[in-house]
């Protein structure tokens, strides 16, 4: 038997835009997902795609025990993390030695397969490195940890990363010489955050006008807006969409003295919070229960 955890994942900066090519910052977040795998001839049924294929990409055959504390398609990349977690746990139950590298691989190529081609290598290697990470193309560079202090709310508004893909992909064959500038901006706000780092209230305004270009390109919700604006209101640097948008989560950054003020605020519209600051660990071996 052997069980094994990975985090969750936050873009701060970016989404969408990187699907341009242009620069995205995500980070990987402490609410994490734990998988134990038991060789087993007679795994159970009802598993998810994802860990239907892990085990066929791998050919072994075992049972599965999950425990999350992610809440599932909200955009914090429980997917990613389950897929992860369950490659490195099949990893050690059945000796295949597979390094973090491989397993990042790997899991890629198995988001992609289950969501037919719609995955971009982020959530996959956020989860399995941990820390924060600058993706710009195929190309991934991780940056030097921050202890920020995040406030993640869940609009509970149901949304789809594809059609928030296509969506933005229609706007932008409509009105190129529209969108184009708006996704060059978005490009331009990351490099920017990423020089203000160690600077929250910079750090927060940029979070704000990437926020802003978001809802400019069309994946904003009045759910998100009214998140952001009572994140603003009650002390936050600043605040944005995070990850596809059109329902899903928004992000805050907040001092660390205004968490829980501003987390209860957003709880008080009717959604769910989460205080979270970053996982630098990425996959994990935990002890088995
Ligand atoms: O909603 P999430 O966390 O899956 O993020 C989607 C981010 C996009 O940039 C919209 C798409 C992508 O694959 O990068």
């Amino acid at each position: 038997m052997a069980t094994w955890s990975a985090p969750g994942k936050v873009f701060l900066f970016g989404e969408h835009a990187v699907v341009y090519g242009k620069p995205g910052v995500a980070m990987a977040i402490k609410p994490r997902v734990a998988v134990t795998v038991r060789k087993s001839r007679n795994p159970p049924h009802a598993r998810s795609p994802y860990i239907e294929e892990c085990f066929r990409s791998t050919g072994v055959q075992g049972s599965v025990y999950i425990r999350s504390q992610l809440p599932s398609s909200s955009g914090l990349g429980s997917s990613a993390a389950v897929t992860a977690a369950t490659l490195a746990a099949i990893s050690e139950e059945f000796n295949l030695g597979f390094t973090r590298e491989e397993i990042a691989e790997r899991a890629y190529a198995i988001e992609k397969k289950v969501q037919k081609g719609r995955a971009s290598p982020t959530d996959t290697y956020v989860t399995t490195f941990g820390g924060i990470v600058l993706i710009t193309g195929d190309s991934k560079r991780r940056l030097p940890p921050q202890n920020f202090h995040l406030i993640i709310g869940n609009s509970l508004v149901s949304h789809s990363t594809s059609k928030m893909v296509e969506h933005v992909a229609q706007e932008r064959q409509r009105n190129p010489e529209i969108i184009n500038p708006i996704l060059d901006a978005i490009g331009a706000v990351t490099m920017k955050a990423i020089k203000s780092m160690n600077k929250p209230q910079q750090l927060g305004q940029c979070m704000d006008v990437n926020h802003a270009l978001l809802d400019a390109i069309g994946v904003g919700h009045p759910a998100l807006s009214k998140l952001v604006l009572t994140a603003r209101a009650t002390g936050a640097f600043g605040a944005k969409i995070t990850g596809a948008g059109g329902g899903g989560c928004m992000v805050a950054l907040c001092p660390k003295h205004a968490k829980s003020r501003v987390a209860g605020a957003m709880d008080a519209t009717g959604a769910r919070s989460i205080i979270t600051t970053i996982d630098t660990e990425g996959i994990r071996r935990e002890k088995n229960e």
